[in-house]
């Protein structure tokens, strides 16, 4: 059986779908106040899996999380297995100021002490958030269903990280299509200001495809487009797990010079055309 949260509820349906799998009835609503109040309506199996994404409103998103969780604690269900496609508070898993919260694992705690006997994640923005849990802790890699969807609309694309953190991300799409990648190198000055290194790139007349694993302000990606756009690219494609797209990210990415931007359904926006619901079911079911 699969329950939905707010946050991921077509994600869910879809994973029920390819799974064969019930998708559970559950009502959402908030108090007055802004409380949360849910409702598992379903008969309860012996294994349930929630689907809850955990983006913005992260807390939001996280209570009701633990509140499902709890929940079904109370309904004594025996094996109950979360998917988390975007981990919010996934950027600080561990402490770099004495005094700071290691944010990543708080909420791990959280999420296991909600009685989770297995977790599934998409591309966490740090690998070893999963060893953050005592319970088997899976990072599913969404390059292949993106590299699928690239696969249809172009040939050969040259891809492209704009940094050296999302290197892996463009060599393992790049395998998978048998075409070149590099990288860009990047400072990140403040939270929403970016420095990206110019770099002698032979894109003259190509078609570009960067690939990053979360747009949140775009500051990134747009530096990587004036970069390439210097370069005389010819089409460029903005690739991403988690379209994160804080404000007027997509509109200047857009005005910045992209020809198309996609994401996948990590998280609901605009851009999540790439579903990731056939490589969470492969993984539960095996
Ligand atoms: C950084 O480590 C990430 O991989 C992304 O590059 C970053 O989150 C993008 O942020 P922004 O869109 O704000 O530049």
């Amino acid at each position: 059986m699969i329950i939905g949260g707010s946050a991921s509820q077509k994600l869910a349906a879809q994973i029920a779908k390819k799974m064969g799998e019930p998708l559970c009835p559950l009502e959402t609503r908030k108090f007055p106040d802004g409380e949360r109040y849910i409702r598992i309506k379903g008969k309860m199996e012996n294994t349930v899996t929630v689907v809850q994404s955990t983006g913005y409103p992260q807390d939001e998103n996280l209570m009701e999380l633990f509140l499902i969780l709890k929940t079904l604690q109370s309904m004594n269900v025996q094996n109950i297995r979360v998917v988390i496609p975007y981990f919010g508070y996934g950027r600080q898993e561990r402490s770099f100021n004495a005094g700071e919260a290691v944010s990543a694992s708080v909420i791990a705690d959280l999420i296991e002490f909600s009685g989770v006997c297995e977790v599934f994640c998409i591309n966490l923005h740090e690998e070893n958030i999963c060893n953050l849990f005592n319970v088997p802790t899976h990072n599913l890699s969404a390059m292949p269903a993106i590299a699928e969807y690239l696969n249809r609309c172009m040939d050969k694309p040259l891809l492209l990280a704009p940094d050296h953190g999302a290197i892996n991300f463009a060599m393992e799409i790049a395998d998978i299509l048998g075409c070149e990648c590099d990288y860009l190198e990047k400072k990140r000055i403040s939270p929403d200001l970016v420095e990206t290194k110019t770099k002698n790139l032979n894109v003259q007349g190509r078609d570009v495809v960067i690939i990053d694993d979360i747009i949140s302000t775009g500051g990134t990606i747009v530096n990587a487009i004036k970069m390439l756009k210097e370069h005389g690219a010819a089409r460029i494609t903005v690739s991403c797990v988690h379209p994160v797209l804080v404000d007027d990210a997509l509109l200047k990415i857009f005005a910045a010079g992209a020809d198309e931007v996609i994401g996948t359904d990590t998280l609901k926006s605009e851009v999540s055309v790439v579903s990731v619901a056939g490589l969470v079911a492969n993984s539960l079911k095996s």
